[in-house]
């Protein structure tokens, strides 16, 4: 159990270590000179060679995420307050800005995270923590036209002071009609997942052209792409072979043989759930370890590592300093659970995962570490794919290569981007959030070249089949974390720190 006390000690904690640690990040670039820029909050991120970053809205309250509608316009969840719709100035590269004042078109503070809209277009999907609602959308005047209707139920957490609360909403574009919809853990360490009944640490696709008025139980109905996922907040569907594909944040404060690893492990994981249109594989459906198994990370750092890579699962000792009940041993954790595709470093929390439209890129949103000495993550990187899965092997921890991050980690969380949600527009170019700071970026190829197009010298990792010009892509979609919408007075204070925990 993750308490409130001690997420409160542990951001004091952090804090205090940040202040005094320092770290820096590799390379910066030279702003392109647009008519009306906005200074990024906390100053210039670092930017890759080749790219370049411009800040399109500022000011905005915890903006989750993102997704254009068919005409252009650019819808924003913000946590704890509604939708947004903002008009985009047409520049050119870079040079786009939000043109006007955005217009709230939905006001409810229940909405954390999720946000998409149907492959029609006409209805728009948003998320609470308990619910799934859709409402009738017209891209021509870029609103809804109907109240909300509940779609799924059934998500609310037991325990209304813990638990990850963000339920990512992804419309499949491959496969008609289905929405794939992520919950994650009630707790850090959370035993209900071993229970497949709870829905707990799942991902699951209900069938939209079917609902009915009374819609989805989370728990009973849908297909199950995966379970024992801790908290898959970034989703994401590979468009030439419709793999979908899944970003965990894993445990926090993980002990083995009485030692506490929690620094370097276990691993954040990108995970494969299949695909949606029949044809079975073995990943689908299975259990990918939480709460038993893990993957590992830095394998020099765990007790009893023999015969451990990195990205091979591993059975936990203790959580939170206690020891826990399991009957799983690391032969059992390797031979019954889905492995992971990818493993990043611990603690970065992957938010996110978009695909360019040809399939040679994912591009994952990292929304930086607390359970860390060192800060880690708050970034944006990308991952080369080929023939529906990353070029690099399982055991890698190179496969992602970093487009934007900050130049000061000793400074996050407080005074850095925090990266979290993605999406494309009609000419290529790539719109991220950043919660925190409240901010809307736009990131491009400092050449013009569209971001979506991008190839090795554009800054993805060199290839055997590389490919530099681009056509636009056309994807829109949400993924999810959480966020402390109804904390107030000192708590808030702290909400960027608790916010981590829930990710
Ligand atoms: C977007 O632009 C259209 C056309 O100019 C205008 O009618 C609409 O009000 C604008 N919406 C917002 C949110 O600025
Ligand atoms: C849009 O949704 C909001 C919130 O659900 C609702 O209050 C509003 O009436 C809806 N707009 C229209 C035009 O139905
Ligand atoms: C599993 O979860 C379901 C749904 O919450 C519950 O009804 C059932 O009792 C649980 N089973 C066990 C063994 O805990
Ligand atoms: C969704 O339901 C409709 C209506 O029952 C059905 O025709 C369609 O095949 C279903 N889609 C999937 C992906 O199962
Ligand atoms: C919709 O169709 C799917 C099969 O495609 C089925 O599993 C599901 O139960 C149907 N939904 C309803 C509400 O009948
Ligand atoms: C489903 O997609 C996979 C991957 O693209 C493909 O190999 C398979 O043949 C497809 N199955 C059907 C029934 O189309
Ligand atoms: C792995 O652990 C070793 C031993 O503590 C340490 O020296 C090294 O820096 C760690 N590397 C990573 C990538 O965590
Ligand atoms: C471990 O399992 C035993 C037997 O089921 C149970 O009595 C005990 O409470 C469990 N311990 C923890 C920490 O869950
Ligand atoms: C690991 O667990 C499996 C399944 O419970 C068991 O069959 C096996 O004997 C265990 N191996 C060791 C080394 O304990
Ligand atoms: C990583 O896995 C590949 C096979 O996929 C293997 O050849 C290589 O030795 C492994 N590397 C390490 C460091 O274990
Ligand atoms: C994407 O695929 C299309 C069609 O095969 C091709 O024309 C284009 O060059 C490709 N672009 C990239 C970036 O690979």
């Amino acid at each position: 159990m993750v308490r409130f006390e001690s997420l409160l000690a542990l951001g004091l904690i952090a804090r205090a270590v940040q202040a005094q640690s320092s770290s820096a990040a590799a390379t910066t670039t030279a702003a392109p000179s647009c008519a009306s820029s906005i200074a990024p909050k906390n100053g210039e991120p670092s930017v890759a060679p080749g790219w370049q970053v411009q800040v399109v809205k500022n000011e905005l309250s915890t903006p989750r995420t993102i997704l254009f509608d068919s005409e252009g316009h650019l819808l924003v969840l913000e946590s704890g307050v509604g939708v947004t719709v903002m008009n985009l100035t047409q520049d050119e590269g870079g040079c786009v800005r939000a043109d006007g004042n955005p217009e709230r078109i939905i006001n409810d503070e229940s909405l954390l995270h999720g946000l998409a809209l149907s492959l029609d277009g006409k209805t728009l999907y948003a998320s609470s923590e308990p619910s799934v609602f859709a409402w009738d959308y017209d891209a021509a005047q870029g609103r809804n036209t109907s109240g909300p209707r509940e779609v799924v139920s059934g998500m609310k957490n037991d325990d209304p002071n813990d638990g990850h609360v963000t339920r990512t909403l992804l419309v499949t574009r491959n496969v008609e009609g289905l929405l794939l919809v992520t919950k994650g853990s009630e707790h850090n360490y959370d035993a209900r997942a071993r229970n497949i009944s709870t829905g707990s640490s799942t991902i699951k696709a209900f069938n939209m052209t079917n609902v009915t008025d009374s819609g989805y139980n989370y728990p009973q109905d849908g297909l199950l792409l995966g379970w024992g996922l801790r908290n898959s907040v970034g989703v994401g569907e590979e468009p030439i072979t419709g793999a979908i594909y899944s970003v965990e944040n894993s445990v926090d404060d993980f002990g083995r043989d009485g030692q506490n690893i929690h620094e370097n492990n276990p691993g954040e994981e990108m995970n494969f759930h299949g695909y949606l249109n029949g044809t079975e594989t073995e990943e689908q459906g299975g259990n990918y370890g939480y709460p038993d198994c893990y993957a590992a990370w830095n394998v020099s750092e765990i007790p009893d590592n023999d015969g451990l890579e990195v990205g091979m699962q591993f059975a936990i000792g203790e959580v939170e300093g206690t020891k826990v009940n399991i009957t799983v041993n690391d032969t059992s954790c390797r031979e019954d659970h889905v492995a992971p595709r990818l493993t990043f470093a611990a603690h970065m929390a992957p938010l996110d995962i978009k695909f360019n439209s040809n399939a040679t890129a994912a591009w994952v949103t990292f929304h930086g570490s607390w359970d860390r000495t060192d800060p880690l993550g708050y970034k944006l990187s990308v991952i080369e794919f080929e023939n529906g899965s990353p070029t690099a092997p399982a055991n890698s921890t190179t496969a992602a290569t970093d487009i934007v991050s900050n130049p000061d980690l000793s400074r996050c969380p407080d005074n850095c981007i925090r990266p979290v949600n993605l999406a494309w527009d009609s000419r290529g170019r790539l719109f991220m959030t950043s919660d925190s700071s409240g901010e809307i970026f736009v990131v491009v190829r400092a050449d013009g070249g569209s971001t979506d197009g991008a190839g090795p010298s554009s800054g993805l990792p060199p290839s055997p089949s590389s490919s530099s010009t681009a056509p636009p892509p056309a994807e829109s979609t949400g993924a999810a974390v959480r966020d402390a919408p109804k904390l107030s007075g000192i708590v808030a204070v702290f909400a960027g720190i608790l916010a981590l925990p829930v990710v």
